[in-house]
């Protein structure tokens, strides 16, 4: 049902079809089908005894970069290759949707961007990629950095409050630090709304917690068991989501209708140049409900703005969390770290121009995000058959894959794959500033910054779909710009007043992973004053 209302709208000419019908014959004759695919047997305790992608990566050094995953009756393939990466979400991402995550998703973000069908995914997209214009960030710059000293402020009470005799140092869990923060920049960003979560807990906020949870409940769950009968322990709690849910709905509400009414309809263009540094409100609610020719009804704008909610503040959160934990373990990097804020911005603020400098602390959030990639895995399936190039290494013929085939690009392989990284497993921000090119590696073109000269950072285009750090394609994320600024405003801006030590042994902080990568129980830290600053 599926291919047939893809092929209708996307008016898909019938040679086009036969082409496709022959090669994937010609495949099946020549190539791998996915019959022929290795085979990795997947153990329901792979379920439950660590993060799923701990286990597709042990299966990638056995296996290769395609495999197929097998649990029971269910079949998944597993991709840990860049050409093959790049075919799914680049060259052919038409063929594509979001599988298993969109039935996950939808109860919760409805048709928003990241769940969406095609047809709706077109129409949104055109709309909100341009929010993210450059006057926006530059607006949102300021943001990033209120809601940081927000947070510092935070810790400097605590420190002072915690003893009369001068206290050293404080325990904090950062990571929830990092959550409150990401969701207040979030809410003041996209639809400027405060939630002060720093500072104070509101239902609103425990409806968005609440969510979240559920949301990361059921993304560990790659097979949405609550839809079945057997289930129906969970139906208290699924009570509870439907409250939670129903709150931020009314909030969200709420918005669209102040923002309705305060309506002043503008060309997109004109829209853009706007005074943003000037705007009592620069979000993009904002700019989307004042878009003419952009008319939406408020449950899809409920939706969008839902989306980014969640898409931009756990993510966010997580980020920060891994590059703490990060420096946190190499004491001669946050030095390094510290002395670049220190030349950058003294004891100033942040700016659009300054930002840029901050090239280092930009490095750390990218080999984080190389490391813990939010999400480890991106999801998709098969809306029609389609027939994978062959990989880099080996797998020279590819493998035909039938409609509704579930696919997991993993980004986490990727990001660690022995092939194309030296010391994978080692946070190393010093490896992005040394040019590679592996054009040794046949069929795959490797790392070429002229491939995308002036890109604020090293991205999927460089090196060729084998570093994901925002996705790629069509469906990457539109968000990318706004994260890594404000991930880089808010570690410049803490590493500006503060020494960071993990309060345990790294060993003693364990991940769980949803969507994102997070730990267990907190990324407990000990918090001191800066000794040395030099200024
Ligand atoms: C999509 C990562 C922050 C909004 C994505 C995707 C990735 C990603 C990998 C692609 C998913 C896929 O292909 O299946 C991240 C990371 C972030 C971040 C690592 C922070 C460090 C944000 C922020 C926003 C945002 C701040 C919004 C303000 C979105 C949206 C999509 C998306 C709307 C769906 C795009 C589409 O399908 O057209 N993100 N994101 N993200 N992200 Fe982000």
């Amino acid at each position: 049902v599926r291919c047939q209302s893809i092929d209708t709208n996307e008016r898909k000419s019938d040679r086009n079809l036969l082409d496709n019908a022959s090669n994937l014959l010609t495949q099946l004759l020549s190539g791998g089908s996915i019959g022929s695919m290795p085979t990795a047997e997947g153990a329901v305790t792979d379920l439950f005894d660590r993060p799923l992608f701990f286990s597709l990566y042990d299966w990638f050094l056995e296996h290769g970069s395609v495999y197929k995953l097998a649990f029971g009756p269910k079949a998944f393939v597993v991709v840990s290759d860049p050409i093959v990466a790049r075919h799914i979400l680049r060259e052919n991402a038409f063929c594509y949707d979001k599988g298993v995550l969109a039935d996950i998703l939808e109860p919760i973000m409805g048709k928003g961007l990241i769940p969406a069908d095609l047809d709706t995914w077109k129409q949104r997209r055109r709309v909100i990629a341009p929010g993210f214009h450059t006057s926006y960030l530059e607006a949102m710059i300021k943001i990033f950095t209120d809601c940081s000293e927000r947070t510092i402020l935070k810790f400097n009470k605590l420190l002072e409050g915690e003893s009369p005799n001068d206290q050293k140092s404080i325990e904090l869990d950062l990571e929830a630090e990092f959550s409150s923060l990401a969701l207040d920049i979030i809410g003041l960003g996209v639809f400027n709304y405060d939630f002060g979560s720093v500072t104070k807990e509101s239902p609103v906020i425990k409806a968005v917690y609440g969510t979240l949870f559920e949301a990361e409940h059921r993304s560990t769950f790659y097979i949405p068991y609550w839809k079945i009968p057997l289930a129906r322990w969970i139906v208290p709690r699924q009570r509870k989501f439907q409250s939670d849910l129903k709150i931020i709905n009314s909030c969200l509400d709420g918005l669209i209708r102040n923002a309705k009414e305060s309506r002043q309809e503008t060309d997109v263009e004109k829209l853009q140049q706007r005074d943003y540094l000037n705007l009592k409100d620069a979000s993009l609610l904002r700019f989307l409900v004042d878009m003419r020719g952009a008319d939406v009804d408020d449950r899809q704008l409920r939706d969008d703005l839902m989306t980014m909610l969640i898409a931009g503040h756990e993510t966010t959160a997580a980020v920060l969390t891994w590059a703490v934990f990060l420096l946190a373990q190499n004491p001669t990097k946050m030095k390094k770290a510290q002395a670049e804020v220190d030349s950058v911005l003294g004891e100033g603020r942040p700016t659009f121009e300054s930002l840029k400098k901050l090239q280092y602390i930009r490095l750390i959030v990218i080999e984080a995000l190389r490391l813990y990639p939010q999400p480890p895995l991106l999801i998709r399936r098969a809306l029609k058959s389609d027939v994978l190039p062959g990989g880099y290494k080996g797998d020279k013929d590819g493998y035909a894959i039938p409609a509704g085939t579930d696919v997991f690009i993993s980004v986490y392989n990727l990001h660690r794959s022995p092939y194309f990284w030296d010391s994978p497993n080692d946070f190393e921000p010093e490896r992005f500033m040394v040019q590679r090119k592996n054009e040794d590696i046949e069929g795959w073109a490797g790392f070429d910054p002229s491939r995308s000269p002036g890109a604020l950072y090293p991205n999927e285009v460089i090196s060729d779909f084998a570093f994901l750090p925002f996705g790629g394609g069509p469906r990457k994320c539109v968000g990318d710009q706004f994260a890594l600024m404000e991930s880089t405003v808010a570690l410049a801006l803490l590493l500006q007043k503060f020494d960071v030590q993990l309060k345990g042994t790294p060993q003693s902080v364990e991940l769980v992973t949803g969507a994102t990568i997070h730990t267990k129980n907190g990324l407990w830290c000990k918090l001191s004053k800066r000794s040395n600053l030099h200024h």
